[in-house]
């Protein structure tokens, strides 16, 4: 069993990526070719934004989405602690100072009730994750930000395809990045990420920064980065576009059917269910980025699935402030209890479009007899 299966996917799919990959090699445009500009109408069409600028990856998308605010050093950019390390590393990269709002318990997503008591004059950003594919909490998020003037970025990158409210993630915010890294949701076949806005000042600010901020040839009125999308990466995503909204109705069947699982497999078992299966709020829809449950004695589950044969992966057994790299920030244990909590517990279990019943019960079996092990 693999962890993510790109293999299926691609069996479906051979004959379009390879007629789109062919039409690449054939007109021998690599970087930001036609594929690149038909990508970028294609997912702002999707997500219900005006503009998408496709770019090199999820990284280099949150570092753009900065420098076109002008974050700069000393300032402060507000995000989660519980989070992939490019979340506050890119804001450490401008040598600005990542402020940590602790999470929702159950959302896993940055705490709206936390947020204000955050904001300083020197606030220049906020910058949540909508992680494991539920977006976090905009509408409270927005108002708070709005009320201060300061701009919102969704760190989108396991959320592409997701909805709040009806609305698509990368299409709440002044500013949203993802990533196309292959196991999200939304996969090319190397590195690859987009930004979306609605601004046109923006749109202008984050295509001139993917080019080393050039805006006429041979002429850069600031700093930008080699932050281009390939042709065949773009290629690659438009042939799975067409069938991305089945695979997000199968990542959401999926997802609802481990839970199920999870209930039935522990209620001969007396005492209350020990494994915590994920919380979407009602008014979200999850893309399952990550299938996360919460469970006792993690480590230890985690090394009885693995003699099980079965791959999982913990997303993220260290919280941002204990990393080493942000260690002058001088956050120790209990700062921020939530996050800390969540970072000893959680596991993600085999989660992608193409997981069969069959699998799915056998990853719940070997999760019942490994959590039984270990408690
Ligand atoms: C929450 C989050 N932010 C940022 C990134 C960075 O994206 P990429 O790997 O495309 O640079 C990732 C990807 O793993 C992520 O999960």
């Amino acid at each position: 069993m693999r962890f993510v299966d790109l293999k299926t996917q691609y069996e479906r799919l051979d004959g379009a990526i390879n007629k789109r990959i062919q039409t690449v090699l054939d007109h021998g445009q690599y970087i930001l070719g036609a594929e690149v500009a038909e990508l970028e109408v294609a997912l702002a069409e999707y997500v219900g934004a005006n503009h998408c600028i496709a770019v090199s990856s999820g990284t280099d998308a949150l570092l753009m989405a900065l420098m076109a605010l002008g974050v700069e050093p000393e300032e402060e950019v507000i995000t989660t602690p519980f989070t992939f390390f490019a979340t506050g590393g890119m804001i450490a990269l401008l040598k600005a100072k990542p402020v940590f709002v602790d999470i929702d318990r159950r959302t896993y997503n940055i705490d709206p009730d936390l947020l204000e008591s955050a904001i300083t004059p020197r606030t220049k950003a906020i910058l949540p994750v909508s992680l494991y594919g539920q977006c976090a909490d905009y509408d409270a998020i927005n108002e708070i930000a709005a009320k201060h003037g300061i701009p919102v970025i969704e760190d989108a990158a396991q959320s592409f395809g997701a909805t709040y409210r009806g609305l698509h993630s990368c299409g709440l915010t002044e500013i949203a990045a993802t990533s196309f890294f292959p196991s999200k949701p939304l996969g090319c076949y190397g590195d690859g990420g987009a930004l979306f806005t609605n601004d046109d000042v923006l749109d202008e600010r984050f295509r001139e920064l993917r080019v080393h901020g050039q805006a006429g040839r041979n002429y850069h009125p600031r700093i930008g980065i080699n932050g281009r999308m390939d042709s065949l990466q773009a290629a690659i995503l438009l042939a799975k576009l067409e069938i991305f909204d089945e695979e997000v109705a199968a990542r959401a069947r999926l997802g609802a059917r481990y839970s199920e699982l999870i209930e039935d497999a522990f209620s001969d078992v007396d005492m209350p269910t020990p494994v915590t299966t994920p919380y979407v709020e009602a008014h979200n829809t999850s893309v399952y980025a990550q299938y996360t449950v919460e469970v006792p004695n993690r480590d230890a589950v985690q090394a009885a699935m693995t003699e099980r044969n079965i791959p999982t992966a913990v997303h993220y057994p260290r919280p941002l402030h204990f990393q080493p790299a942000f260690a002058d920030l001088g956050q120790g244990p209990g700062s921020f209890p939530v996050a800390e909590k969540a970072a000893e517990r959680v596991i993600s279990l085999p989660m992608h479009p193409y997981l069969t019943d069959e699998q799915q019960l056998t990853v719940i079996y070997a999760l019942k007899d490994s959590v039984l092990e270990v408690l």
